[in-house]
């Protein structure tokens, strides 16, 4: 599979990414959710949550706590992988789904990773903040174990991981989450070159054009979320964005494919 390079080439159209997979169709952040994904051509890229087991293990999953998205309750860094291993985390979604779990970062680089680029968002948290480093030294391990290095992106909305990322491994690929309430009136060029990013990703809402312009003005790609509208989808097609994540990522690569290419 080809390199993931954060800006996609000139006149190409922008990355589609599956939020959380086809979030839309099956469980958020599950094995089902990102095949059906890899099953989709025209889709670049799956996005996902990483955080760490008791045990030190690093897992996808989105909240801090278990109760949203599977039979578990409280904190997922209470529990070790074996005990989280047990929990169903797709019969919330739907019961056709209850054979599926919450998978390990490695389960699934090992399932798409060959055909699939991934965007690992380093999760970190108002209640906890792993300390010393230890989340993003764990996730990078991983990424280098399975030899995705070249495929994947890091980001996060806490932009000092993304530094230590890049102390690990200068060579990573990192991109800068927009928080509206700690990056307020801060440019994106700014946000992303002081922690050596090449990816701004913020909300539809949060953008504007004069943003889009700075960023691209510093060589910075733009990726916007989360689209699952073909309305929304040509409205910022129309703006020039480098990359859309969608939970309905499926149905957009449509709408992207008849736009063409970006200015
Ligand atoms: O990576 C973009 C987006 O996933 C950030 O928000 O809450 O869906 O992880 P959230
Ligand atoms: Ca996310």
């Amino acid at each position: 599979m080809r390199l993931f390079q954060p800006m996609p080439l000139p006149g190409a159209p922008p990355y589609v990414v599956a939020h959380r997979g086809i979030s839309s169709k099956a469980p958020e952040n599950t094995l089902a959710s990102f095949e059906r994904a890899a099953g989709i051509p025209g889709i670049d890229m799956i996005e996902l949550d990483v955080r760490l087991t008791r045990d030190e293990e690093v897992i996808v999953l989105h909240d801090r706590t278990l109760q949203r998205t599977s039979t578990g309750n409280g904190p997922a860094r209470n529990y070790t992988l074996e005990e989280i291993r047990r929990l169903d985390a797709g019969s919330w979604f739907h019961p056709m789904f209850s054979d599926q779990r919450i998978p390990t970062l490695a389960e699934v680089f090992q399932n798409v990773g060959s055909r699939l680029w991934v965007d690992v968002e380093i999760k970190s948290d108002l209640l906890h903040r792993e300390s010393q480093g230890l989340l993003e030294k764990k996730v990078l391990a991983v990424v280098q174990q399975y030899g995705m290095s070249d495929r994947v992106l890091f980001s996060s909305f806490d932009h000092r991981l993304l530094l230590n990322i890049k102390q690990l491994d200068s060579t990573a690929r990192t991109g800068v989450l927009f928080d509206f309430v700690h990056d307020f009136g801060r440019s994106p060029s700014k946000l992303a070159d002081r922690v050596g990013a090449k990816v701004f990703k913020c909300a539809t809402r949060e953008l504007n054009r004069r943003m889009l312009e700075d960023a691209h003005a510093h060589g910075i790609a733009v990726y916007v979320y989360t689209l699952n509208s073909a309305q929304s989808t040509q409205r910022m097609l129309s703006y020039g964005v480098d990359g859309i994540l969608s939970n309905n990522a499926d149905d957009i690569v449509s709408v992207v494919n008849r736009h063409g290419g970006r200015r």
